[in-house]
């Protein structure tokens, strides 16, 4: 695998892969990570606002003893429209792997012949954000030994968030997961754009769900957030059992009381995004 741009660039047999890899980690720790990654330089674009992926990323490159180099600076890149290409060309001697947060589109790079050094999308590439998606499958599988048989309520304002994006390309490689989709927005048309059950139905449908996903609202609608919030509550005095998943920062519709429900599982989503950007960052340099 060149680049990680997307979850299709994995596969069913890439994303198992990079969960043991991610297992094997973790259970060494963070005092036994190997340090794999002696000599590499990770270098770091990120044009968007981040604090568990860039932090992760960085974190999981310092563990397995790469060095670090903030390619866009502190105040983030300057020149907001120059082309991947050209950062490319400039950038690939002094580092081996770029991790990226920019809405950048890949294939200009890939067209160039340029991507000497593979990319990871830490989140805007493509509408994609692979890496999260691995610390959610991740989770999953922590929370119930397996995929199999998961029934997991994901509930979006709208289809096109980045995390939602990429769970579901992995879930189709994932059929014995099944994915059932909550509160998508209509389109102007009045259609929605994803068959989907109204939030509402949460609670009612809770017993049959393993794990919910919850995703902030895209258009900040205090509405939409409000509704979540209530079926939420309702679903997990359902079924006290049900895992609660959100890629964080939260919004309203994730409200703290909910930090108490005993499968409260966000936390720990979070963390175990350590483990699968190590697995990333080793496994693309061919070093784990
Ligand atoms: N979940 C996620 O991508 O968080 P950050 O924006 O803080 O990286």
């Amino acid at each position: 695998m060149a680049d990680l741009i997307g979850v299709d660039d994995l596969g069913r047999d890439g994303i198992q892969h990079l969960l043991e890899l991610a297992a094997m980690l973790e259970a060494r720790g963070v005092a036994g990570a190997p340090p794999a990654l002696a000599g590499v330089v990770v270098g770091l674009i990120f044009a968007a606002p981040s604090v568990r992926t860039r932090s992760s990323f960085q974190s999981a490159a310092l563990r397995l003893s790469a060095q670090v180099l903030d390619v866009a600076g502190d105040h983030g890149l300057p020149y907001a429209a120059e082309a991947l290409s050209d950062v490319l060309r400039s950038v690939d001697l002094l580092c081996d792997l770029l991790v990226v947060r920019h809405p950048w589109s890949p294939e200009a790079a890939a067209r160039s012949g340029l991507a000497r050094i593979p990319i990871v999308n830490a989140g805007l590439m493509c509408g994609e954000h692979p890496t999260q998606t691995l610390a959610d499958l991740y989770t999953l599988q922590q929370a119930f030994g397996s995929l199999d048989g998961l029934r997991l309520g994901l509930v979006a304002e709208e289809a096109g968030r980045r995390e939602v994006t990429s769970l579901r390309h992995a879930a189709r490689f994932f059929p014995e997961m099944e994915l059932i989709m909550y509160g998508l927005a209509e389109e102007p048309g009045g259609e929605p754009e994803l068959p989907a059950r109204p939030v509402g139905a949460l609670p009612d449908e809770a017993a049959q769900l393993s794990a919910v996903y919850v995703t902030p609202s895209t258009t900040r609608s205090v509405h939409w957030s409000q509704d979540v919030a209530g079926a939420l509550r309702a679903a997990v005095q359902r079924n006290p059992e049900l895992v609660l998943l959100h890629p964080l920062p939260r919004g309203a519709e994730l409200p703290a009381d909910l930090d108490g429900h005993v499968r409260s599982a966000y936390f720990r989503q979070a963390r175990n995004g350590l483990w699968v950007r190590e697995a990333v960052l080793g496994s693309l340099l061919g070093r784990l």
